[in-house]
């Protein structure tokens, strides 16, 4: 389903992608690959630090290849337990498949975007998250490495942002993916907004307020923790 090709490369000659594919430069998600030995989750969250970020950085497909202290201050994993291992590591039973879809979607065409996600952590209590992605590319356009920077997601959306993920979670559950995605294109089509203002609204924020709150990404300042200038989003959790 997910697949990993540069929007460029949706362009090109059948020859041109059957070579691609054959130098296996097109990847399919690794679905099989879930991290065994999963913590089972419990009812209590914990709570982020918002001027800080968790940050990691992953392959194509998604197996991580750096993770900051925060992160693993945060999921409670060691280096040596995260590194090479799949992103899901530390999925929540309680998000549903088609924000990934989403994310994967916008993440295979380099595009970035705002989710919340409720993470698991070792221990198997939660945390809420913020997302923001850079993807890198080499000199052929193809994509090498994804660049995620979470920070703490504002409390005022977590309500409704639960509530809708119950609901896409038990409709995934009944129906599956296919109509869970349907719902939730359906009611953006009713409040009539992409899902980035869906999310901008839901934030009460614009496009600017949301770019200060993260800064600049990866390998500007990837090896500083340094939060932006305190600024609207910060105030959110006062
Ligand atoms: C850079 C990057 C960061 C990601 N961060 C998270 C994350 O914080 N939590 C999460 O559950 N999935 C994250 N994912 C998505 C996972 O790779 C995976 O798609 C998701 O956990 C659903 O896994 P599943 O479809 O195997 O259940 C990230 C993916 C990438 C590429």
């Amino acid at each position: 389903m997910y697949t990993n090709i540069h929007p460029k490369l949706e362009e090109t000659s059948k020859t041109s992608i059957e070579s691609i594919l054959n130098h296996n430069q097109i990847t399919t998600f690794p679905k099989n690959s879930k991290s065994t030995n999963r913590p089972a989750p419990i009812d209590k969250e914990i709570n982020l630090d918002p001027s800080k970020s968790i940050m990691s950085k992953t392959d194509a497909r998604g197996i991580i290849e750096y993770a900051n202290d925060y992160f693993m201050e945060i999921s409670g994993y060691e280096e040596y337990e995260l590194m090479g291992q799949p992103h899901n590591i530390i999925r929540h039973p309680d998000m549903p498949q088609v924000i990934f879809k989403l994310m994967w979607d916008r993440l295979n065409k380099g595009e970035n975007i705002h989710a919340f996600v409720k993470n698991l952590a070792k221990d198997g209590r939660y945390y809420w998250v913020l997302t923001n992605f850079e993807t890198k590319y080499d000199e052929e356009g193809i994509i090498i490495s994804h660049y995620a920077r979470r920070k703490a997601a504002p409390k005022n959306a977590i309500y409704s942002i639960d509530k809708l993920y119950k609901t896409l979670r038990a409709i995934e559950r009944r129906q599956g993916l296919e109509t869970s995605e349907k719902y939730l294109m359906g009611l953006l089509e009713e409040k009539q907004v992409t899902y980035d203002a869906f999310i901008l609204n839901l934030l009460n924020i614009d496009t600017a307020v949301m770019d200060s709150y993260f800064g600049p990404i990866a390998t500007k300042n990837y090896k500083t923790n340094k939060s932006p200038k305190r600024g609207f989003m910060s105030r959110l959790f006062k």
